[in-house]
């Protein structure tokens, strides 16, 4: 069942899912394990997204710099996203969750290649929430894979070209950004996307991520005032504005 909604609910939240060595170290576990419960707070994340009403949730799962990791970290986070995409698939077919991958995947092997496609047909007709998941992903990747396919086609660079041309280009830009684990950064997440994101961190480490935490996230959001480069006076519902909505009673006339 839909829980309440909050007066301002984000339509696309964006996270990165940091802390799970930390979680893991703390534990005196091999980091793997802390990407392994990584995975079971997505899982929980996706489910509590879809339940809000969020239509569209992108997670960082591997960037443009993670290859620069301990070799046995790389090829343990690339057998957990095989694993994740044949063991999910399905589960995500069930709720209604639409799956993108979004990121160079010309990089990755054959066989996570194959997994993606097929995850990504298997859940195409899904729109409950649409879940992004960038994989081998940079911002500054984007911008440029962008820029140069445009240049390949011969069209010209302007805002709305380039927009059109990125990773995300089949959705709106993300509302809320969320960063846990205690770090202050967006690591080359979304640059070009989080334009007018509103910035959430929270100290919490991924793998303990839940459900309060997110609606602590999204309960913040609520008490946003987004401006988009406007003041606070032409945003916030003022006299004219009201006007049209509720009219003044002696206006109304008789
Ligand atoms: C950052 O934490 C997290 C990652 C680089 C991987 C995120 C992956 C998952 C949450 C699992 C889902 C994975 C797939 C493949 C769908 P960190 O390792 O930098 O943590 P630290 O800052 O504590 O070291």
């Amino acid at each position: 069942m839909k829980t309440s909604l909050p007066a301002t609910l984000p339509s696309h939240v964006a996270i990165v899912m940091d802390g799970n060595g930390r979680w893991a170290q703390k534990r005196l576990l091999p980091r793997l394990a802390g990407h392994r419960k990584g995975v079971e707070a997505l899982r929980r994340c996706v489910s509590h997204c879809a339940e809000r009403g969020v239509q569209i949730l992108t997670v960082f799962a591997f960037s443009s710099e993670n290859w620069s990791r301990p070799p046995e970290e790389v090829s343990g986070l690339m057998g957990l996203m095989a694993s994740v995409l044949g063991k999910e698939a399905a589960n995500l077919q069930r709720n209604g969750v639409r799956l993108h991958c979004v990121g160079d995947t010309s990089r990755l092997d054959a066989d996570i290649r194959e997994r993606l496609a097929q995850a990504e047909r298997q859940t195409a007709a899904n729109d409950r929430l649409v879940l992004n998941i960038c994989f081998n992903y940079g911002g500054r990747w984007d911008i440029a894979q962008a820029a140069e396919r445009l240049r390949l086609q011969g069209e010209t660079i302007t805002e709305a070209s380039l927009g059109q041309a990125m990773a995300l280009a089949h959705g709106p830009d993300p509302d809320l950004l969320i960063r846990t684990g205690g770090e202050l950064r967006i690591s080359n997440f979304l640059l070009w996307q989080a334009a007018y994101a509103e910035l959430y961190f929270s100290d919490v480490l991924w793998p303990d991520f839940d459900a309060a935490d997110l609606d602590a996230a999204l309960d913040d959001y609520a008490r946003r005032q987004r401006r988009f480069g406007k003041t606070g006076e032409q945003v916030r519902p003022g006299p004219a504005r009201q006007e049209e909505t509720h009219p003044p009673k002696e206006k109304n006339g008789c």
